[in-house]
């Protein structure tokens, strides 16, 4: 090309990169920010451990014992995460999952373990499910026929919740899709003088091959999938009208989960309900990253704050990921 030509080239006069000149002006404008205090580290804790033990499918997180949970939390609380949610994994499953709902089942005496060590810090929450404790690892519990029985579940999620709030938990956060979940806790919770404990509703949770990782963490014996209660990945509108029932059932928070393959959803819950709404960041998309940088197909910190960041852009005021710790140590930088 020769000179003239080169000039002969038209002179935007808008020019949106202007704003993109520097680091101060980039910063200035941005119009997502991501805190720690959005951020919720998820962790596990499993009976019988004298000491943490690798998940292999999710590299840099671990099953803790309950000591090394304790110092999980105080690092949580230290660098100012907005809360930990808790998985337990019992020694012993059954057909009921009794481990949940035990006093002195293993995410029972986490809770107070963190309740006493960090509850004055950060928001304490736990999952409230039976996936966990279950030896068929389904959510509920199983009619005759093996089905999944909505309405029996409900009555082990009441008394789940309670122990779970005897314990001293902030924040109980229903898991397993049955219908009405939110409504039978919150009515349980109230009844039990527990009116203060609040609820983070997974409301609109689809049956993803993303949780793949998770059912390692967990030690999980589900065989099959959750396709009769956990949602299909087709549908967006029906992930809304979860959110609005939990709403109206009294969900104080609503989460859509998974994140990265629902941010639609995010986006359409985020604009429906008045409520903080919560996306989880969850194993296979932590494991995803994770195997790429480990490769050295991606540059992995970059990668983490830009899938965060695009999870809070979505309408996520609370984000659930493994990367909780590490990314507020990124931001402080
Ligand atoms: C159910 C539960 C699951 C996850 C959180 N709570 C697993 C499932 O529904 O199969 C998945 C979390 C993750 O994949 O990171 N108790």
């Amino acid at each position: 090309m020769s000179e003239d030509q080169n000039q002969a080239v038209t002179t935007p006069t808008l020019r949106p990169r202007r704003l993109r000149r520097t680091p101060a002006l980039r910063r200035m404008v941005a119009e997502t920010s991501l805190e720690a205090r959005q951020l919720v580290l998820p962790l596990f804790v499993r009976e019988g451990l004298d000491e943490p033990r690798p998940i292999s499918s999710m590299p840099g997180v671990v099953q803790h014992s309950r000591d090394s949970l304790r110092r999980a939390v105080a690092e949580a609380a230290e660098l100012g995460l907005g809360g930990v949610m808790l998985f337990g994994i019992p020694l012993e499953k059954d057909a009921v999952g009794s481990g949940g709902i035990d006093p002195a089942g293993v995410l029972n005496l986490a809770i107070t373990d963190v309740v006493a060590e960090v509850g004055d810090q950060l928001t304490v929450m736990s999952d409230l499910c039976l996936d966990e404790f279950t030896d068929h690892g389904h959510c509920g519990l199983l009619t005759p026929d093996g089905e999944v029985d909505n309405d029996k579940t409900l009555a082990a999620y009441a008394q789940m919740a309670l122990a779970q709030a005897e314990a001293g938990v902030d924040m109980v956060g229903p898991s397993g899709m049955m219908d009405g979940q939110v409504r039978v806790i919150r009515e349980a919770l109230d009844a039990a003088e527990h009116s203060g404990v609040s609820i983070l509703a997974y409301s609109a949770k689809y049956a993803s091959a993303f949780f793949g990782p998770f059912r390692e963490a967990v030690d999980s014996s589900l065989e099959g999938d959750r396709r009769t209660y956990q949602q299909d990945p087709a549908n967006g509108a029906e992930g809304v009208r979860e959110a609005l029932l939990d709403v109206a059932e009294g969900a104080d928070i609503v989460m859509v989960k998974p994140a990265l393959a629902y941010l639609d959803v995010v986006r359409r819950v985020r604009d429906a309900v008045d409520v903080p709404v919560a996306a989880y960041n969850i194993s296979g998309e932590y494991a995803m990253v994770e195997a790429a940088a480990a490769n050295g197909w991606i540059d992995r910190e970059a990668a983490i704050l830009e899938t965060l960041t695009s999870i809070r852009r979505a309408g996520a005021d609370v984000v659930l990921t493994y990367w909780a710790a590490e990314a507020a140590r990124l931001l402080a930088r």
